[in-house]
């Protein structure tokens, strides 16, 4: 499982080392983006042609929901490995006069789904089941969440916002070099998979022209029918049928019942930063707050960036607060989460108390904290804010690279493998190597736990920073220190996103690092100290997205060079 997180992720590596527009190398040959500002609005997305999709909604006049919709949808269309029709996603919102929230449009267990679905007659996981082909598909939300956004903050109508993305289906995109590269490493299994041929499984090379008819049909259906087209009509019919075809068990009932919902984000103060971010069914925002928490005490700019010291705080802080996640943590719909509790100061001055910089805890002597007694390896992020002062941070996925791998010829879209992230057994580790508990074990409409954590930071009140990437269970941590980044080591939003990062996540109990970025003094000094340290070769952490307001008004985006990943702004 480890090669094949990293096989993964050196892919990622090598779309972004070689093809993100902006990519240029610094003083130390280290690769990095240029600082893009813009006076008043700005989108960062993993695509150029989605960014400018957003970015000309919002020159029309449109918002920065507006923008999303049409962002997101250009996504499905440009960056099939990871931007969807057939997944979910999060995004958290903050309008120009302070009002947050954020809205749910994960995938759901499909009705017919069991706790046991994925386990042999032994009783063990079978994770190519819950990863590869029919079975592994939640029922999308990524539609769902569209037009919940349109219908409580659109200023313009669907069809206007789909249309560019329409234009751009039919039209065509052009291949880069690092999406060839990738596209041409899944042949064999998109034919595998589908039995069959799809509109990817061919030979790429860098500057063809992928045109998805199909896709387009679907999205124009969708802009004359509305959100029933893929709940229910024509649409939600070929899409039963096909993954019934391929022995799934989603049906129209599922696609019927689906709903998106506005959910409360967690809040967290974190010295003069109010960190707003998604609360469960993502454990993103609750980890986030909790290492947070965790760390405020310190002086983290004496230690130093990427220190050693830096490094030891953080992991620890995170091997406690990731093994809370994996307890307590699910669908809040299903079971209750003590999100409080967990994030309450005298329960998280608890955990850390027996953190020393002197040497290691070790994860097997860390479980879930007790919080009675405290009552007192593909997914993709974007941020916008408009020329009104809204802005919106939204993760999307279909968990793994291409999902589940099952390509819908007639609709023109990948459907997701989002049912591996429950906890198909107790203790057993899912794509990412996070183990869970009951609280995320499957149940019929039950939505599965995301890492995911699209991120809005006001600073002493103000919008201040739009942040999130893709990166299943690092995530978390790659926001954290890209927020650490600009507020505690004054980084610009760029530096701060190319600024190499490390990951701990409690189990397995090691430190993984960027290759990039860590000298062997430092990664010895932390061996010293009993960490387990690994650095493989071609090993990226996330592609963060972010949008910073500048002191003078102004935006500066952070488009990460470890994607093709782009900013623009007016
Ligand atoms: O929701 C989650 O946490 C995962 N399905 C996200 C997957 C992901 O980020 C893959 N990208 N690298």
């Amino acid at each position: 499982m480890i090669t094949s997180i990293f096989r993964y992720f050196s892919v990622l590596l090598f779309v972004g080392l070689s093809f993100s527009c902006q990519t240029k190398q610094n003083q130390n040959n280290e690769l990095e983006n240029e600082t893009t500002i813009a006076d008043s609005a700005m989108v960062v997305s993993a695509r150029k042609e989605a960014s400018k999709i957003g970015l000309e909604i919002m020159k029309k006049g449109g918002n920065a929901f507006d923008a999303m919709v049409a962002t997101e949808m250009a996504l499905a269309v440009c960056y099939p490995f990871a931007g969807n029709l057939g997944g979910g996603g999060f995004m958290v919102y903050r309008t120009n006069d302070g009002e947050t929230g954020a809205l749910d449009y994960r995938e759901k267990a499909p009705i017919s789904a069991t706790k046991t679905m994925y386990l042999d007659e032994n009783g063990n996981p079978d994770s190519e089941l819950s990863r590869v082909g029919s079975l592994a598909i939640g029922v999308p939300g990524t539609i769902a969440g569209m037009f919940k956004v349109n219908e409580k903050f659109g200023t313009l109508p669907m069809s206007e916002l789909l249309q560019p993305t329409i234009d751009l289906a039919k039209n065509g995109f052009v291949v880069t070099s690092g999406q060839a590269d990738m596209l041409n490493q899944f042949q064999t299994t998109f034919l595998e998979v589908n039995k069959d041929s799809i509109l990817y499984s061919r030979q790429f090379n860098p500057g063809d022209t992928v045109r998805n008819r199909a896709l387009a049909k679907t999205l124009e259906r969708i802009s004359q029918n509305g959100i029933s087209e893929f709940y229910g009509g024509e649409t939600g019919s070929i899409l039963v049928d096909f993954i019934s075809n391929y022995g799934g068990i989603i049906s129209l009932e599922d696609l019927n019942k689906y709903e998106a919902v506005w959910r409360s984000p967690v809040k967290i103060a974190y010295k003069e930063l109010n960190v707003i971010s998604m609360p469960p069914p993502s454990s993103g925002g609750v980890v986030l707050g909790q290492i947070l928490k965790m760390i405020e005490g310190y002086d983290l700019n004496a230690l130093g960036h990427n220190s050693s010291k830096y490094i030891q705080l953080l992991t620890e802080a995170e091997r406690r607060a990731y093994a809370d996640r994996s307890f307590y943590l699910g669908d809040p719909d299903f079971v209750s989460v003590p999100q409080d509790s967990l994030l309450s100061d005298d329960y998280l001055k608890f955990r850390m108390q027996d953190f020393s910089f002197e040497t290691a805890t070790h994860s097997e002597e860390i479980e879930h904290g007790k919080i009675i007694g405290f009552e007192s390896d593909e997914t993709t992020h974007y941020s916008i804010v408009d020329q009104f002062g809204n802005a919106i941070a939204a993760t999307t996925t279909l968990n793994g690279a291409y999902g589940s791998k099952l390509f819908v010829n007639e609709l023109g879209f990948f459907l997701n493998n989002e049912m591996d992230d429950f906890s198909a057994k107790p203790g057993v580790p899912n794509m990412f190597g996070l183990i869970g508990a009951e609280a995320n074990s499957i149940a019929p409409e039950k939505r599965m736990l995301s890492s995911m954590t699209p991120t809005i930071v006001e600073k002493n009140g103000k919008f201040w920073m739009s942040v999130g990437t893709p990166g299943g269970s690092t995530i978390i941590t790659s926001v954290l220190q890209t927020i650490l980044n600009v507020y505690e080591f004054d980084k610009s939003m760029q530096e701060a996103v190319n600024a190499p990062r490390f990951h701990h996540q409690w189990l397995p109990d090691e430190i993984v690092f960027e290759t990039k970025g860590f000298e062997s003094d430092l990664l010895d000094s932390l061996r010293g100290k009993e960490y387990k340290v690994i650095q493989q070769e071609s090993r990226i952490l996330g592609k963060v997205d972010a949008i910073l307001r500048l002191s003078n008004g102004t935006l500066e985006g952070g488009a990460d060079y470890r994607g093709d990943d782009t900013a623009v702004g007016f």
